[in-house]
């Protein structure tokens, strides 16, 4: 009886430490790992979101939605992204929307690699916590 007591209380400060552990974890980098994108200071990001705002750069999207994604030809995705789904974002940059004026960017290996990154980027800008312009690493 004694030793099951013991083995439980064992396992409860175990679980204790572990609960600490990843507490202080969290606490010290701040936003969650499985966030969609990490920001510090507005212009430093985690890799994924700068490999995002890269792709962003290289097909030259603001050519239609504008360098601050404000809307040009295109609509603005600030707004757009507080309502398209991450699916619907899918679809409609790999097939476009050909007879509205997307292209389809699914021959791109870049776009192909980095679209949830690009994704990710966009929703940071939409929730205004991604300041438009260069991006750094976040050390
Ligand atoms: C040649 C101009 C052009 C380029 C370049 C372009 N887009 Fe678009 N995009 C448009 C137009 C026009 C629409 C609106 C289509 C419609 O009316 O449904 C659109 C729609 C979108 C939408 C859907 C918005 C919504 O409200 O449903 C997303 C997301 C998007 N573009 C992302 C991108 C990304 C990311 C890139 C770069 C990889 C890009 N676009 C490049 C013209 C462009």
């Amino acid at each position: 009886m004694g030793s099951l007591k013991l083995r439980v209380a064992k396992w409860s400060i175990g679980f204790l430490v572990m609960s600490i552990a990843a507490v202080c974890t969290s606490a010290n980098d701040a936003p969650a790992a499985d966030a969609l994108y990490q920001v510090q200071d507005g212009n430093k990001v985690d890799e994924k979101t700068l490999k995002g705002w890269k792709t962003w750069r290289a097909l030259a999207c603001e050519r239609c939605h504008g360098a601050e994604q404000e809307g040009m030809v295109g609509p603005s995705l600030v707004e757009s992204m507080k309502k398209l789904s991450k699916e619907d974002f899918h679809t409609t940059i790999m097939n476009g929307r050909p007879e509205k004026g997307m292209p389809p960017f699914n021959t791109s290996a870049m776009v192909n690699e980095n679209w949830e990154g690009l994704y990710a980027y966009l929703k940071g800008r939409s929730d205004g916590k991604i300041q438009p312009g260069r991006l750094q690493p976040m050390q």
